[in-house]
């Protein structure tokens, strides 16, 4: 045939092989990755799902700091048996404010994906003071410190501001009450009213019982708001997407 002749002549020739080469890869790649310029988001939006308030974003830096990553994954797949166990998969838009993400590769303990509500602030406190208390079997690290380390918001502004710049939409208003929305969330006393409108849905409690907002008060807010901002009961998939 005559187009396998002509084909011998790349086969023969090296440099020809390598620009024929190159040309094919580079017209695949432009295929590929071109059209997401100019997709305005890869992300599906999904009612619901709301950049973490000041106090969960402290104790999100804790839960890093403190390496649970390293034991738990933050990624439910949508598969049966994980469906079952843990609840409806992650969609991706439930991490789209997270910097980093935390999906996590390692299940030394369960997902924590949809963690939020499934257990007291009380039981959270209790498990993390000293996990074998409440399980027994369990080989998680006591973190009962965390009670002990009181904190001040002193760069607060700051942390939602660099957010802020790689896209998560904290507005100016949320940036500047960012110190009284941290205070507030821990005070059951407080009003917050301002933070629930700024941050529906915010869970408002003296996580740890004690006077004074601790690093355990901040981590707890954060376990608590895991898997919680979308509705599951009104929550469509769209088809078209
Ligand atoms: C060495 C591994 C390890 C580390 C590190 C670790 N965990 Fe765990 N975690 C476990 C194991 C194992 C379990 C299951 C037994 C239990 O409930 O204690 C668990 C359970 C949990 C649960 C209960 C989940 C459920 O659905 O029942 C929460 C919440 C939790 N861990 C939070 C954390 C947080 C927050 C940190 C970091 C401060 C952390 N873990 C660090 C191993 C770990």
């Amino acid at each position: 045939m005559a187009i396998l002749e002509k084909h011998k002549a790349l086969e023969k020739n090296a440099s020809l092989l390598l620009v024929g080469s190159f040309l094919v890869v580079t017209i695949g790649g432009i295929v590929e990755i071109a059209p997401l310029f100019y997709l305005e988001n890869t992300i599906e939006k999904v009612e619901g799902v709301r950049p973490y308030t000041p106090l969960e974003l402290t104790g999100r830096d804790i839960y890093i700091r403190e390496g649970c990553y390293v034991c738990h994954s933050q990624m439910i797949r949508p598969m049966r048996d994980e469906v079952e166990r843990y609840g409806h998969y992650s969609l991706a838009a439930e991490s789209m404010y997270d910097h980093p993400f935390q999906w996590g590769s390692k299940r030394t303990g369960p997902d924590l994906a949809r963690v939020g509500g499934r257990y007291s602030d009380e039981w959270h406190v209790d498990h993390l003071t000293d996990p074998q208390s409440v399980v027994p079997e369990s080989v998680m690290p006591k973190y009962g410190f965390l009670s002990n380390r009181f904190i001040e918001p002193k760069y607060i502004e700051d942390r939602l501001k660099t957010d802020a710049l790689v896209g998560v939409p904290y507005t100016s208003e949320m940036i500047e009450l960012a110190k009284a929305d941290f205070a507030a969330q821990a005070d059951p006393d407080a009003d917050t009213e301002g933070l629930v409108e700024r941050y529906p849905g915010a869970t408002v409690s003296n996580f740890d019982g004690q006077k004074g907002i601790t690093e355990m008060d901040a981590l707890v807010a954060y376990l608590q708001v895991l898997g919680t901002m979308v509705d599951f009961s009104t929550f469509q998939p769209d088809p078209n997407r």
